[in-house]
């Protein structure tokens, strides 16, 4: 039996946790002390056994596995270090090959990890990415899962698996980002009607699809934004502009009120861009408060 303990099952985590806890040699535990009753609901229904604190788990775990916010990612190792946990430490989070690189060297033994795609619930979605020397053994866990596990590297040293999650989420998250950020700008100068029509002759579809983005982006806005300072930092490590991706994790912040909220419309996420800084007067057709200035929508 191995027993691998998840730290935290939000809804990316409960389902790494869903998907390995199918083996009938896997037993899947969790901390509960501290956490909201979204997680614990969400616990509950996967069936993972709640230890108490994270010192039970430490003990108990064979392997842990990191899923949480990327901005938590270095405390939630150093948390784990502390308890003198000596197993596989794997962290799945969204963060730079050289923050993996920093919270590998706090474990023995240390598996860089990388999550593409939505939570693991339909076969064929979903990657989780490994690297390290004992990333196969990890893998093999989730073999025959709805979960695709991939050891990519025999070596956590180059952080492969966040290198190519960052990658990915850079063109992912990075151009939902822009989508929305030129959306704003239109706001701001008050062409938005000119560009929609501009878009509908020559990039059809443009307008859905920023009203498609603001909808399921912004409930996650809020851990997008450290997400996005990883890329940015990743990006000038490779002698590359960081610029682009910290631009998207200011304008990732700018929307963290809709923090686990209903989907807004893109009016209300474009006022919540631009804030009560900008004049929205000119060439508008209507000339009324923030709020109201961005529905073009409804
Ligand atoms: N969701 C996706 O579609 C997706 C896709 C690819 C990769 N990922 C990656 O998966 C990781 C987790 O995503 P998720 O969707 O599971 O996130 P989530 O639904 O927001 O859940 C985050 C979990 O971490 C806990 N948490 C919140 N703040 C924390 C903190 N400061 N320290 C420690 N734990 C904290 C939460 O617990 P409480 O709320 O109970 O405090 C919750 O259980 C991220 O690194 C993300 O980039 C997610």
């Amino acid at each position: 039996m191995t027993t691998i303990g998840f730290l935290h099952p939000g809804q990316m985590g409960v389902t790494l946790a869903a998907t390995a806890g199918t083996k009938p040699d896997v037993l899947t535990i969790w901390a509960g002390i501290g956490r909201s009753a979204a997680t614990a609901e969400r616990a509950r229904s996967a069936g993972l056994t709640d230890v108490g604190d994270c010192a039970a788990l430490c003990e108990q775990a064979d392997i842990v596995v990191s899923i949480c916010p990327p901005a938590a990612a270095t405390e939630v190792a150093e948390q784990v270090e502390g308890l003198g946990f000596d197993g596989i430490y794997v962290d799945a989070n969204a963060i730079s090959p050289a923050t993996s690189k920093t919270i590998g060297a706090h474990f023995p033994r240390f598996v860089d990890g990388g999550v593409i795609g939505p939570p693991a619930t339909t076969p064929g979605t979903t990657r989780m990415y490994l690297a390290g020397s004992d990333a196969a053994e990890v893998a093999a866990h989730w073999a025959g899962s709805a979960l695709d596990v991939r050891a990519i590297s025999d070596s956590a040293a180059d952080g492969a698996a966040s290198a190519l999650k960052m990658a990915y989420a850079g063109w992912t998250k990075g151009s939902s980002a822009l989508l929305l950020a030129v959306n704003a700008l239109a706001e701001a100068t008050g062409v938005t009607d000119a560009l929609r029509a501009e878009w509908d002759l020559s990039q059809p579809g443009l307008t859905e699809r920023s009203q498609r983005l603001a909808a399921a982006v912004s409930p996650k806005a809020w851990r997008f934004a450290g997400e996005m300072t990883e890329i940015a930092d990743t990006m000038a490590e490779a002698g590359l502009p960081g610029d682009f991706h910290a631009g998207a994790s200011e304008l990732y912040q700018r929307m963290a009120e809709f923090k686990d909220g209903p989907q807004p419309l893109l009016d209300e996420v474009l006022g919540h861009i631009l804030g009560d800084t900008v004049n929205h007067s000119v060439n508008h057709t209507v000339n009324h408060s923030v709020d109201d200035t961005v529905d073009h929508t409804r």
